[in-house]
């Protein structure tokens, strides 16, 4: 399960990227800007679902670590989708990437300090 969840992390960053620089054009969004962030949406799904499942797993120890992971991680997400929104929109995400960069900074960092999974196992 965490490794399908670090998978579809690593998808999910690289899709932002390459979606969030596909809507920044001249003429508003280029053709293939929308099916990307619907994939990006999919793996969203990919990415809660998983949390969830370890959520639901683990989650009866440290509930207060947990619980942050769990809010730090949706709330990423959701900063994922403002970006990506407002840059469609108005051209004006570069404050949410900025957000965006610590709260993923913060949820990876939890991530790597709750005992499970391979990222925690290089660190221990
Ligand atoms: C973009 C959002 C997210 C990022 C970047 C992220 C990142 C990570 C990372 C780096 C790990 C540690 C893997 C390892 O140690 O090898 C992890 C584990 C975990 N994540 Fe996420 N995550 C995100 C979203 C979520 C969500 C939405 C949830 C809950 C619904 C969640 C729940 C968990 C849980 C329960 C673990 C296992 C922690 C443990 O027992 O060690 N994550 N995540």
């Amino acid at each position: 399960m965490i490794h399908l969840h670090l998978t579809a992390i690593v998808l999910a960053v690289i899709l932002f990227i390459i979606t969030y620089n596909s809507v920044d054009t001249p003429d508003g969004q280029s053709t293939y800007s929308k099916p990307l962030h619907m994939v990006l949406r999919l793996i969203y799904l990919i990415v809660i679902f998983t949390g969830l499942m370890m959520f639901l797993d683990f989650g009866s120890g440290n509930q207060m670590m947990y619980g942050l992971k769990f809010l730090a991680g949706l709330i990423s997400i959701g900063l994922m989708e403002m970006a990506l929104v407002r840059q469609r929109k108005s051209g004006t995400g570069r404050t949410m990437v900025i957000i965006l960069t610590v709260f993923l900074i913060v949820t990876i960092a939890l991530g790597i300090y709750l005992p499970a999974g391979p990222l925690s196992a290089l660190f221990s």
